[in-house]
């Protein structure tokens, strides 16, 4: 049987300059889509597929992710004072509970294959989850959770990956489908950002995965790569000569949130999705007058659509 998955790693050092300025000072990870930061989205993902010990990999300028995962005593009391339960409990349960998160920095933005290296001390001998918070996914049961499932079946390695178009493969990490359904297929090979004519097919790797412990000696060596950056696909890659991968192709919708434009689509599709800001949001755009009027979905229509 597949050793458990305990623990999730979130490298969170990046420098984040598609963003700027709104990145200077403050954290990529903590942007909001509606009225929850990107973080806080990765780490509810990770504790519905029952991870229990949340390990984030920081930099400079990454403090204010540490108080966010912190009681705000001052903050609570007085919301308690002006009987705001309801937030009040909204904001307990956002929390992992006490001497559940550990926080490690990375010294240098190196790359991601280098940020979830320096992990390897907390993370130890065991399996990780590894979910990259700028990559938001909207489904239900969240991405991990149907890795997970496919994790119980297969053990080894599982990556989350969708279809991108063909003109755009050589942005990503593409992978080479093998045998097996959607939920949970062989991998046989993985290239970061390819061009195109090289790439072994369309399907991205997605910044969802469930990685073994063996690759921590892996990235201890591994030369920079692709864009002068340690690169965690590059390691993978030498990993699959000895463990087996499997690929999920998941169901869901997701928003590259490192990019505006899916940033911004992310917070359309959220708030759409919001009982309490849907018919507001949609007459504000409509007074916007685009020369075009926004209906509101249905219900119906917004769950066929993700
Ligand atoms: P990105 O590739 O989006 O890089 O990182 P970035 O630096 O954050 O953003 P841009 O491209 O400059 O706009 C994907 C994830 O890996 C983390 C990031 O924080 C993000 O969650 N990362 C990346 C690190 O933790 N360290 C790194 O050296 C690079």
């Amino acid at each position: 049987m597949a050793k458990r998955v305990r623990t999730a790693v979130f490298p969170v050092a990046g420098l984040g300059t598609r963003f700027l300025p709104a990145t200077k000072a403050l954290p990529k990870e903590m942007l909001t889509v509606v009225d929850r930061p990107l973080i806080q989205y990765a780490v509810d993902e990770a504790r519905e597929a029952g991870i229990e010990h949340f390990v984030f990999v920081t930099g400079r300028n990454k403090g204010v992710i540490e108080d966010h995962f912190d009681r705000q005593f001052e903050l609570e009391t007085t919301l308690e004072m002006r009987g705001k339960t309801q937030a009040l409990d909204a904001l307990r349960h956002d929390l992992p509970s006490a001497g559940r998160t550990s926080f490690t920095r990375q010294q240098e933005p190196l790359g991601l294959g280098h940020a979830v290296w320096c992990a390897r001390d907390i993370v130890g001998d065991q399996p990780f989850a590894l979910l990259l918070p700028d990559m938001l996914f909207k489904g239900v049961p969240g991405v991990l959770k149907q890795m997970m499932e496919a994790y119980e079946e297969t053990g080894g390695n599982v990556i989350a990956v969708e279809e991108v178009p063909p003109s755009e493969v050589s942005s990503y990490g593409i992978i080479a489908r093998g045998e097996g359904p959607d939920t949970g297929f062989a991998i046989t090979d993985m290239v970061e950002k390819p061009r195109r004519e090289d790439a072994p097919s369309n399907l991205m790797i997605s910044g969802r995965y469930i990685l073994q412990p063996e690759i921590f000696a892996l990235l201890a060596d591994q030369p920079k790569g692709a864009g002068g950056e340690i690169q965690i696909t590059d390691a993978m890659q030498t990993l699959m000569r000895s463990q087996p991968f499997s690929g999920v192709k998941y169901q869901g919708t997701s928003f590259d949130c490192g990019s505006k434009i899916g940033f911004l689509t992310a917070n359309v599709a959220y708030a759409l999705d919001r009982d309490d800001i849907r018919e507001g949001f949609l007459a504000a755009m409509n007074k916007l007058n685009f020369g075009q009027q926004f209906d509101q979905p249905s219900r119906s229509n917004r769950t066929a659509a993700e």
